[in-house]
């Protein structure tokens, strides 16, 4: 058993090289820096497996990776989806995750006047229905949203889109540059909400991430991240299971010419820990959490978590 895992870990850690390929030269110290370090003799495999990653080693979809690579890594898969990202988004989800986001800022329910920081917010459309929603039920316009996300190719597509609102050019909406595990330009206890949507699997350190959180937002304030995360019925799960690795991968490379992107995007779902495990690491950075502290969306296929910073 040991030795078929350990031999799995080495297949893993060979085709990573081949997979991270040169899609564009972004990704040539990468692969550098991975064939460095496959030449390394492989630290204690018979006690590595894919769920539970060396020392020095986190996951990147189902392969495990130099824990300072990850970054690099996940900036490229973005670098490579940003252009063809909202148009995958509904191809992939048959709009249904428009849905789940309105229901996520319904759930938020901002008040008129709310701060909000939105990580990893992506082409902002957390950041334009926290908008609308404010408009749209208190006629405000003093709210405010920064939109932070670590690709600046994403951030460009966000920014693009907003200048076709009305928010474009005003105080409402501004963007950032950053990573959700270091918000060093944000000031503490500075924020009424914080957002994460479809972000938080990307992250290296999520427990850096959720003490981040903490920290930027004001007493009272509250931390909401929608995530794709654990269907239990095991009917469901066969037929999502289906979808996700036999069909998704397909329309990625269909729609936007870029299969492994894709690939990446379902394989990283997977390692996301499940609901009860993420509630409790929410309350671990010190979050109070109401009740389970999630909402299952569509049998689990997304959640909601939340916490509220007391
Ligand atoms: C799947 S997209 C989600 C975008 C948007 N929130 C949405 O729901 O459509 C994930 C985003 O997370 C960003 N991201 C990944 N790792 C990050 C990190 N450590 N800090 C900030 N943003 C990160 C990516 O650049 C990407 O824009």
């Amino acid at each position: 058993m040991a030795s078929r895992t350990a031999l799995k870990q080495l297949a893993a850690r060979r085709t990573l090289a081949a997979w991270v390929p040169s899609r564009t030269a972004g990704f040539s110290t990468a692969t550098k820096a991975l064939n460095q370090y496959q030449q390394q003799p492989a630290s204690n495999p018979s006690t590595a497996t894919t769920q539970n990653a060396n020392q020095g080693e986190t996951h990147f979809g189902f392969k495990n990776v130099p824990e300072n690579m990850k970054e690099t890594l996940v900036k490229q898969v973005f670098a490579n989806v940003a252009s063809n990202y909202d148009l995958m988004n509904d191809a992939m989800s048959g709009g249904v995750h428009r849905l789940w986001k309105d229901h996520f800022i319904r759930t938020l329910a901002p008040t008129p006047g709310t701060k909000l920081l939105d990580v990893a917010g992506g082409t902002g459309d957390i950041a334009m229905r926290f908008l609308d929603y404010c408009r749209e039920t208190h006629g405000d316009s003093s709210a405010q949203v920064t939109l932070l996300d670590i690709n600046p190719h994403m951030l460009e597509v966000g920014k693009e889109r907003f200048t076709q609102t009305q928010y474009h050019n005003t105080s409402q909406v501004s963007f950032m540059e950053g990573n959700a595990e270091d918000l060093k330009d944000i000031a503490d206890n500075s924020m009424d909400a914080y957002t994460i949507a479809f972000g938080i699997r990307n992250v290296t350190h999520i427990d850096r991430a959720l003490k981040e959180a903490y920290r930027v937002l004001k007493p009272g304030g509250r931390f909401m991240c929608l995530e794709f995360s654990r269907v239990e019925n095991p009917v469901i799960s066969k037929v999502y299971d289906v979808f996700s690795f036999d069909v998704i991968p397909v329309i990625g490379q269909v729609v936007a010419n870029d299969r492994d992107s894709y690939q990446y995007l379902v394989e990283s779902i997977r390692r996301f820990p499940p609901q009860k495990d993420f509630a409790r690491m929410i309350k671990e950075a010190g979050f109070t959490v109401m009740g389970q502290g999630y909402e299952d969306l569509t049998f689990g296929v997304a959640a909601i978590h939340s916490g509220f910073k007391l």
